[in-house]
């Protein structure tokens, strides 16, 4: 059988697809809102460096050596203890289980797509009651654009790496670069600008406490794709002969610099027609249409195409999240292409409607457990315990399990002098690093 595999570019592209979600454009200035700025980014930027960076080249390793679903592929490099090791692959169940909400997430972003055509909330009161309308009492909208993202996203599925993944990412990745950049160099005109650059880079570390530290980390990991197998699965499909060092560079450099990108262009309309920077979630949703409404038209225009590019960053990021799981029913079990997606795509649609009513008057009580709604509990579950578990395991497995030689014959060509810099800190800084940041999210520290 011929297996797709990605051109050398598509690798890319796919990967840093993958890499840029809602977690650069949504989540990451709302946290950067929340934990005080420039010492904030500078923390993350470090552990995008010096953490995210060489667990990138081991996950790429070990799909690129496996060749195979994440299962198949940890099986067949572990030298000894293969039915342990196997259950690291299972990690896979993370991209299912965040699909759950980061669908419906993406339900939302259609919706305001829509709706900023002919409106968008003349102040921040209005724009949170709209919000909070949405989430908490539209059933059938929610449910209507969630379907929307659910047959998306399998439809590529169905359509394989090639005639799928790399093609969707073709279009999509480039039209959301070319709208972000334009707008940013909007934003670059406007008066606030230097004050979204000062907010963004001048640190003040009196705000930073351990939990913006364990934030930046985890998010470094969130928003790179790490941990779960995403970036393992496409590396499978990597050409022969590929400079693993080079492409992990690019998908990490694409997915910093479109983060800060969104970041500065978001905090500058903030700044500029809005209330400054804004905290939590409702950051692109809530005080980002307020903002945009006081620019007149040319805010409905750029509203539609914001939300455009944050739909793009989500859909592309959703079938790497779907994709480690089809990927292994193909394998070990021999299943369609068709039928690995639609029954893998069917779990997180109809999962997610729980995790949508969660959220619904009348719902939420029954779906609520301690302070969690079901929606938020899957949120916490995969970000804060299954990813970094994941990428220890990774760390480890490359640091410690396969053998050396196997390892330094594809890496040290690549990586020159720097590999046994590498080697260590897969060794040694990263599990110690990734295991405090476990201790602490789930609050034992
Ligand atoms: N990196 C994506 C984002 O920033 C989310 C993601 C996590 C995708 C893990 C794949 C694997 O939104």
């Amino acid at each position: 059988m011929k297996i797709a595999r990605f051109s050398r570019v598509g690798f890319i592209l796919a990967a840093a697809g993958s890499a840029v979600g809602l977690g650069n454009i949504w989540k990451f200035p709302y946290i950067t809102g929340e934990y005080g700025g420039g010492a904030f980014v500078i923390i993350y930027l470090a552990t995008v460096l010096l953490i995210g960076f060489s667990i990138m080249i081991a996950e790429m390793l070990i799909g690129y050596l496996g060749r195979k679903d994440g299962v198949s592929s940890f099986e067949d490099l572990a030298p000894k203890n293969k039915h342990l090791w196997k259950f690291a692959g299972f990690q896979g169940l993370a991209g299912l289980f965040i699909m759950i909400f980061y669908s419906v997430v993406i339900g939302w972003i259609f919706n305001y797509i829509v709706t900023s055509i002919y409106y968008l909330p003349s102040s921040v009161e209005e724009a949170e009651t709209t919000f909070s309308t949405l989430l908490h009492s539209s059933v059938w909208t929610q449910l209507f654009y969630h379907t929307l993202a659910f047959i998306w996203i399998t439809y590529v599925l169905t359509k394989g790496i090639k005639g799928g993944i790399e093609k969707m990412n073709f279009v999509l990745m480039p039209t959301l670069m070319i709208i972000l950049l334009g707008m940013f160099f909007y934003a670059t005109s406007l008066d606030a600008f230097p004050k979204a650059v000062e907010f963004m880079f001048f640190p003040d570390f009196s705000k930073i406490d351990s939990d913006a530290f364990v934030v930046a980390v985890g998010h470094a990991f969130f928003t790179l794709s790490l941990g779960m197998g995403a970036i393992m699965t496409y590396s499978a499909s990597m050409e022969k002969n590929s400079n693993l060092v080079k492409n992990a560079f690019w998908v990490v450099l694409l997915d910093t610099s479109i983060a800060i990108v969104a970041g500065l262009m978001l905090f500058t309309f903030l700044y500029q027609y809005g209330s400054g920077p804004a905290k939590g979630p409702g950051l692109v949703f809530i005080s980002l249409p307020a903002a945009f409404f006081e620019m007149g038209i040319v805010g409905n225009i750029f509203a539609v195409l914001f939300f455009i590019a944050l739909a793009f960053a989500g859909l592309t990021s959703s079938v790497s999240l779907v994709e480690p799981m089809v990927q292994y029913f193909i394998d070990r079990y021999s299943w369609s292409r068709l039928r690995a997606s639609i029954s893998m795509g069917l779990f997180f649609y109809l999962v997610g409607i729980i995790a949508l009513l969660s959220n619904i008057d009348g719902f939420k009580d029954i779906l609520t457990w301690g302070d969690k709604s079901f929606f938020d509990w899957v949120d916490y579950v995969t970000a804060a315990i299954m990813l970094p578990l994941g990428g220890l395991a990774m760390a480890i497995f490359i640091g410690f399990v396969v053998e050396k030689q196997r390892v330094e014959a594809i890496l040290k060509p690549q990586l020159g002098f720097a590999f046994e810099a590498w080697y260590f800190s897969l060794r040694y800084i990263t599990p110690v690093a990734m295991f405090i940041v476990m201790l602490s999210l789930i609050g034992v520290l």
